[in-house]
């Protein structure tokens, strides 16, 4: 049997074409390897978010040149939104590569990977195909939790992101075919789905007839077996009171939402295009915690956007300490290929977005921190998912809000369990907890529903 060896970079939704893409190639025969050393193929599902996910592809090709020295016959495959983004210059900046192919084309991989082979000629594809919901898959890594697609690319136009030009424009897949992937993973033993895309709330509208994220959300709650669901990457132009009230009303919908601000200063929104100002956003927010008592909240932080100030940037510490995040991602702004940012004057100096995002993960520890001594004497639920990293004696598992928790499973068997715990110790990443007796009643702990 011919095996596969496949890398993914970059986000969930990689992790998910990834899935597809090893599903797809077993109907070919082709295993799973975890050595590239011992691989008939070798496949790397690639980010161009920022400049660095790229280079590290282009390092790892560089490593792959002696393998494929060894093993003339070894194929080496780009794919994902590198691929759509440099298309050719793949090609030629790393000749070691066989074959590029774009998202669009993951379902025909199979027929991609046979001309490379029959031809042995170097293949590109990065053409359009519609969109068709592809149901081969291998068993996710984490046997509770999994991912799923409900829509891909971006309609909107952020002056400093790739994500229109590598992965199109909007399309949804039905509620049907979403369902009937759920109904499966939840036959399987899963309990908690991540709905996925790059806009993941703009769900629907072009589906005929148009429906949206929060109608989805009451569909997949009555999908038996599964527990909990999750969305991401919400925007907030298309966050719609429907949809703040969907994350109270609807049971296994989580009091979670990741809702990238990006900048604290109107004057880079406008140049970011992102379509709100601080105002907006703030206003949001009041409405998300007040119709959702207690809802976590996470967002993506850019520094060094063209044209940033020093009151800019402060302008973003001020937006990060008022929401009080329970958790971000910060970026340095990486200038991409084709994007208008990367053509603005004013460039900021890669040293000042060095010490901007020192800064700002500081201050984005300090308040995480803050928000997690909050929870300390909270009995909340956790879904179990395994044993403690630190202590294997202990219990791992997940609050709804999604932080870790640790805590002594008095040698009960609960994994892929929801339990209560009161939480005792606020850590730096994860809390600590005890079990609640079982005989406690359900009304009285906060956080569970
Ligand atoms: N769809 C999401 C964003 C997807 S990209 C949204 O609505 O915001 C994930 C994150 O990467 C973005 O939120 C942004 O913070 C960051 N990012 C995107 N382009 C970037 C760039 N050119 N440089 C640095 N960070 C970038
Ligand atoms: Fe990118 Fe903005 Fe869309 S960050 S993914 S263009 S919403």
């Amino acid at each position: 049997m011919a095996k596969l060896h496949l890398i993914t970079y970059g986000c969930q939704m990689n992790e998910y074409d990834s899935e597809r893409v090893a599903g797809l190639l077993a109907k070919q025969e082709y295993q799973l390897t975890d050595r590239e050393d011992d691989a008939d193929l070798i496949l790397i599902n690639t980010c161009s978010i920022r400049e660095k996910a790229e280079e590290k592809v282009f390092s790892r090709l560089g490593r792959l040149r002696d393998l494929k020295q060894q093993n003339p016959e070894l194929i080496i495959g780009v794919m994902g939104c590198m691929a759509q983004l440099q298309q050719g210059a793949i090609l030629k900046r790393a000749p070691v590569v066989d074959l590029v192919f774009g998202s669009p084309a993951i379902a025909r991989v199979g027929e991609l990977v046979a001309r490379v082979r029959r031809d042995r000629r170097p293949v590109l594809d990065t053409g359009e195909a519609p969109l068709s919901k592809l149901t081969a898959t291998i068993p996710r890594s984490d046997p509770l939790k999994a991912f799923v697609t409900v829509m891909e690319g971006c309609d909107k136009a952020c002056t400093f992101c790739v994500v229109p030009l590598t992965r199109g424009r909007e399309r949804s897949h039905t509620p049907e075919a979403i369902l009937e992937e759920i109904r499966g993973l939840a036959r399987q033993g899963y309990r908690e789905v991540t709905l996925l895309g790059q806009n993941v709330n703009a769900y629907g509208h072009d589906l005929t007839p148009p429906t949206d994220l929060a109608a989805l959300l009451e569909l997949v709650n009555e999908v038996d077996g599964i527990e909990r669901i999750r969305f991401t990457t919400s925007n907030p132009v298309n966050l719609t009171s429907r949809l703040i009230r969907a994350l109270r009303d609807v049971p296994k919908a989580c009091e979670y939402l990741h809702l990238p601000l990006q900048s604290g200063s109107d004057r880079l929104l406008a140049r970011m295009n992102r379509g709100y100002t601080r105002a907006r956003y703030l206003e949001l927010i009041g409405e998300l915690q007040e119709t959702v008592p207690g809802i976590a909240l996470s967002t993506d932080l850019m520094v060094g956007f063209p044209g940033e100030s020093e009151d800019d940037f402060e302008a973003t510490v001020e937006m990060l300490e008022r929401v009080g995040y329970d958790n971000l991602f910060a970026f340095r702004y990486s200038p991409r290929p084709r994007t208008p940012a990367a053509a603005f004057a004013e460039q900021v100096p890669e040293g000042d977005k060095a010490r901007r995002l020192t800064r700002l993960l500081d201050v984005a520890n300090r308040v995480g921190a803050e928000k997690n001594r909050a929870l300390e004497g909270r009995t909340m639920e956790v879904l179990v998912d395994g044993v403690s990293k630190k202590d294997p004696r202990e219990l791992a598992g997940r609050t709804r809000c999604n932080r870790v928790v640790n805590f002594d499973g008095q040698g009960r068997r609960l994994y892929g369990e929801r339990v209560p715990v009161r939480i005792t110790q606020a850590m730096q990443h994860s809390l600590k907890a005890t079990l609640v007796p079982a005989e406690t009643p359900k009304e009285a702990l906060c956080g569970l529903r």
